[in-house]
């Protein structure tokens, strides 16, 4: 268990865990109502959705931050995907990270920061070599991430180009990447995984 001082409450102890019950109807509600209220409705339109729908994510990376009660504080994914698709970009594969929300309730206390360090660390021990997102600059610039390495890659569809931020998890994983990214993870079975997404 960790825990944040919030504003005018109480310390939250939460403890971050890996998903194991990715399609429990319970889990996926509450996920949706958490990512509602964080990010608004339109969240399921982003580009990154594309990669995601009725995908599962990357397997041991998708971590919920949790109170003493059980329940969700917040949650971050990680996804598999390709970089380009043999004939532009040699289909590497890296990881696509999202969404990343906490409880409004919540904000500025340090349970994003904590689920981003975990899931960078576990990533970095399953020895996958790049993570990409797209997201705000100036918050995902303090985990080293940045668009330096994205100007030859492109999501398949709209979004800010400044915002196409990558990290390396081994030096030069996307030296040379380029190409439209691909969803590569494994499909998801049920309906309902689909839309956990
Ligand atoms: C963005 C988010 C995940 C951050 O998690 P959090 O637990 O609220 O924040 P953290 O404790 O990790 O980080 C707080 C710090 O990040 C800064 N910060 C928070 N959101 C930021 C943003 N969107 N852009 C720039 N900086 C931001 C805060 O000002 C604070 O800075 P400080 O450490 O210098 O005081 C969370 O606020 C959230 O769910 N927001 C809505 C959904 C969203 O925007 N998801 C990310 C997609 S870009």
């Amino acid at each position: 268990m960790q825990s944040v001082e919030i504003a005018g409450k109480a310390s939250v102890a939460f403890s971050i865990v890996v998903e194991t019950d990715l399609g429990s109807p319970a889990l996926v509600a509450a996920r949706e109502a958490l990512l509602g209220r964080a990010m608004g409705r339109n969240w399921k339109k982003k580009s990154s959705q594309k990669l995601r729908r009725g995908r599962r994510p990357s397997e041991g990376l998708a971590f919920v931050a949790r109170d003493e009660t059980g329940m969700l504080l917040g949650t971050v994914r990680l996804w598999d995907v390709a970089l380009g698709d043999g004939v532009v970009g040699d289909g590497r594969p890296a990881l696509l990270l999202g969404p990343l929300a906490v409880d409004p309730s919540l904000k500025n206390a340090g349970i994003g920061k904590a689920l981003m360090a975990h899931a960078l660390a576990e990533a970095k021990r399953l020895g996958h070599g790049a993570i990409l997102l797209v997201g705000d600059a100036p918050y995902y610039a303090r985990f080293g991430f940045s668009a330096e390495k994205t100007g030859m890659l492109s999501m398949p569809g709209p979004y800010e180009r400044d915002r196409f931020l990558a990290l390396e998890l081994l030096e030069g994983a996307l030296d040379g990447a380029c190409g439209v990214l691909k969803a590569s993870g494994r499909k998801a079975k049920a309906p309902r995984l689909a839309q956990a997404a």
